[in-house]
């Protein structure tokens, strides 16, 4: 039961953490349907294979679930199916089309005329020589129909030439076009040839231009004027293949978009034909293989899970003209990089990675969203500073300056990459609205945390973060109003059995020490990796409770706030923490300070303790530990009680028990009504759409507090 407990609250801690990112990836479970699916209304989604991945039944069933259009990755290319002029080897071609005519899925055809893969026969004599046109010519047309001939039952496109537009930079009236062989036997009018042969061969299949760096901007104009010019002279060509072999930094959503934009002016068919994303910089043809770390860091995972899904926004966005957006191998163990660039979205053991789920996992009403351009300054800012700021909807955006920077996260949602503009600034958005309430984060430049300098710091995950406070609609119980204010005092405090000078802040209603009055005191707990500034400052403690009194709704109380000893453990070491050294500094240490140092109502019934997340934990343990000491306790997002677990029903005057409505509420609801059930004055609440974070907490507060010394 307690280990129960213990789980679960550790589940819950573990959404209040301001990065999941930082905990590693998380076990994914096995899909039961696939990324076909997901996009079966926007295009085809295949992938490159090889010959394992068609004998191998664990990988064959991953393709069938995943994919509906297959490329073969190699088997189709010049080289393997002719490596001399004439002698034809299809084994390993015929292995990929009979894998798709069995399971019913489409081929596209890659690729008959590339300076790569290609036999030097096509194009020279032995002695090196370049051939004669025609003898060039009539060799790529016995080679292409051949090829095509042979597949056309099964292939429905053709990557018919591959990058034969040059890369950039290009120099002032220097080619388009890349200086092959072919180019320099026959100029451009090789490729024009190669489509008129394959469509010769096969006037039903799709032909295609395909090429890499395809959004960089000059060069994707290159494959335009090329195309463009395929299409004036009439020449049969249908599509673009957008490779697609990109990386974490690049290129821009906006040189994507603009790509596919100029494409679909030339052509009705547009396909991303190698996807893969890298964990380098390395892009399109530049082959250095395993140029990754051999270490992907959490950063890292978040820039390319970013891409990919920033990537499938765009082409959903455009999925009038794209038809099929193809993966450059099954798996990080197959991708053509090395297993260390870890391009794919199935890693080295073909599981999904946390990208898939986020590529899989879209929204088409967000892809819709509109935001609305009404940010203004988070309230937590520093002073005079702008950004981050905060919009009706609950947008957060942020912007930081790092002119040498090569990549700013900033861990808000599922870690919001922000992109540099001309002046050197970093700008982002979160994907989608934040809860309302208050938010830590921090930004990751370069691999290194960093604070966000826009914004004041808040102690959270052990550190003090960044924070920015998305307004709350209910955000006056919390407000600055023009109403009496207590005090928020620092205490320093001996504490034997630590041999430490220890702190708390006190928190005295405005009345206190106008008159001879006695107050009874809540002991407030705060979670794993805060500290005794975090009720006051975060929480707001003290204004929920100047609100309250001048609302005449609570019974003035004095509010103690500690440091709990959390973070003298390490997460996964949450279920040794041991309460014990707390207990000892809490009841013997610092509660007879408080009372000796303070106007209180020194019995049990003057006192209260309560905690948030591991404050709870806190909070129950010592409870009932120690029946002697508080009369009412308070868990908010920190577990339950049972019935059966308080010895004496007498032993406690009121439990409140809360959390917020994304963290699992039935069980705390259930938990409230069993209490009451059994007799206990107890009250559940739920804080509606908010999870575990300080919006929750500071309502607890608000709906706890009337009900404490009554
Ligand atoms: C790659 C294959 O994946 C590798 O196995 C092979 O060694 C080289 O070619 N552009 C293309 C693909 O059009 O055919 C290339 O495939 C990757 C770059």
């Amino acid at each position: 039961m307690k280990k129960l407990i213990l789980a679960g609250l550790c589940a819950l801690m573990i959404g209040a953490l301001p990065s999941r990112a930082q905990w590693g990836p998380r076990a994914i479970p096995e899909p039961t349907d696939g990324l076909k699916d997901a996009y079966k209304d926007y295009f085809m989604v295949g992938v490159a294979v090889n010959n394992r991945n068609v004998t191998d039944a664990g990988q064959i069933a991953l393709i069938k679930r995943e994919f509906n259009s297959i490329t073969a990755e190699n088997a189709m290319k010049t080289q393997p199916t002719e490596p001399r002029k004439g002698e034809f080897h299809w084994e390993d071609a015929d292995r990929i089309a009979d894998f798709c005519r069995r399971n019913g899925i489409k081929l596209r055809g890659h690729t008959l005329m590339w300076h790569s893969q290609i036999g030097p026969w096509m194009y020279q004599d032995e002695d090196g020589k370049l051939l004669p046109k025609e003898e060039f010519y009539a060799n790529m047309k016995h080679h292409i129909q051949a090829v095509v001939n042979r597949y056309k039952d099964v292939v429905y496109c053709w990557d018919v030439v591959n990058e034969a537009v040059a890369d950039s930079p290009v120099r002032p009236g220097g080619s388009e076009l890349r200086d092959s062989p072919m180019y320099r036997i026959a100029g451009e009018e090789f490729i024009y040839k190669a489509f008129e042969y394959a469509h010769e061969a096969d006037p039903d299949a799709l032909l295609f231009y395909n090429d890499y760096n395809d959004a960089e901007p000059a060069k994707s104009r290159r494959i335009y004027n090329l195309v463009k010019r395929m299409k004036d002279a009439g020449v049969p060509v249908d599509g673009i293949g957008m490779q697609g072999h990109y990386n974490i930094y690049g290129p821009s959503m906006d040189d994507v978009d603009a790509a596919i934009t100029l494409y679909s002016q030339v052509v009705k068919h547009i396909h991303i034909t190698e996807l893969d994303i890298r964990i380098n910089e390395d892009m399109g043809g530049g082959l250095r293989f395993n140029q990754g770390q051999a270490r992907i860091s959490d950063w890292q995972r978040t820039l390319q899970q970013d891409q990919y899904v920033s990537l499938f926004k765009v082409l959903r966005k455009h999925k009038d003209v794209i038809d099929c957006v193809t993966f450059w191998n099954v798996g990080d163990r197959d991708s053509w990089l090395g297993v260390n660039n870890a391009p794919l979205l199935f890693d080295q053991d073909y599981r999904p990675k946390q990208a898939y789920l986020a590529v899989k996992g879209f929204d088409p009403k967000m892809d819709a969203a509109v935001i609305k351009e009404d940010f203004r300054p988070s309230e937590l800012n520093q002073p005079g500073q702008e950004y981050p700021m905060v919009n009706s909807q609950g947008y957060v955006r942020l912007r930081v300056n790092a002119p040498q920077a090569r990549s700013v996260i900033a861990s808000l949602g599922s870690g919001t990459v922000l992109h540099k503009d001309a002046d050197g600034f970093w700008t982002g958005t979160t994907a989608a609205p934040e809860d309302e309430g208050f938010h830590y984060y921090h930004l990751t430049v370069d691999g290194g945390v960093f604070n966000d300098p826009g914004t004041l710091n808040f102690f959270g995950s052990t550190r003090w973060e960044s924070g920015v406070e998305v307004p709350a609609h209910d955000a006056a119980f919390y407000a600055e109003r023009d109403v009496p204010h207590g005090n928020v005092q620092q205490i320093l405090f001996r504490s034997a059995s630590t041999d430490q000078l220890r702190r708390a802040f006190v928190y005295t209603p405005p009345q206190y020490g106008k008159d001879r009055k006695k107050y009874p005191v809540l002991y407030l707990q705060h979670g794993w990796g805060e500290n005794e500034y975090a009720w006051w400052n975060q929480g707001k403690a003290n204004l929920i409770m100047d609100n309250l009194i001048a609302e005449g709704r609570i019974e003035p109380f004095i509010i103690v706030m500690t440091y709990g000893m959390t973070n003298d453990t390490r997460i996964g070491g949450l279920g040794g923490f041991n309460y014990k050294d707390f207990e000892t500094v809490l009841c013997d240490e610092l509660v007879p300070y408080v009372d000796a140092h303070f106007r209180t109502v020194a019995r049990k019934d003057g006192r209260a303790m309560a905690g948030l997340s591991m404050g709870g934990m806190e909070t129950h343990a010592i409870t009932l530990a120690r029946p002697e000491m508080f009369a009412y306790y308070g868990l908010l997002s920190g577990g339950i009680y049972t019935p059966e677990e308080i010895q004496d029903p007498r032993q406690v005057k009121g439990i409140f028990i809360g959390c917020g409505s994304k963290e699992g509420p039935d069980r705390i609801m259930k938990a409230a009504a069993d209490l009451q059930a059994a007799g206990f004055n107890a009250k559940g609440y739920v804080s509606e759409g908010t999870a575990h974070e300080f919006l929750t907490w500071r309502r607890c507060l608000y709906e706890m507090a009337p009900m404490l010394f009554r």
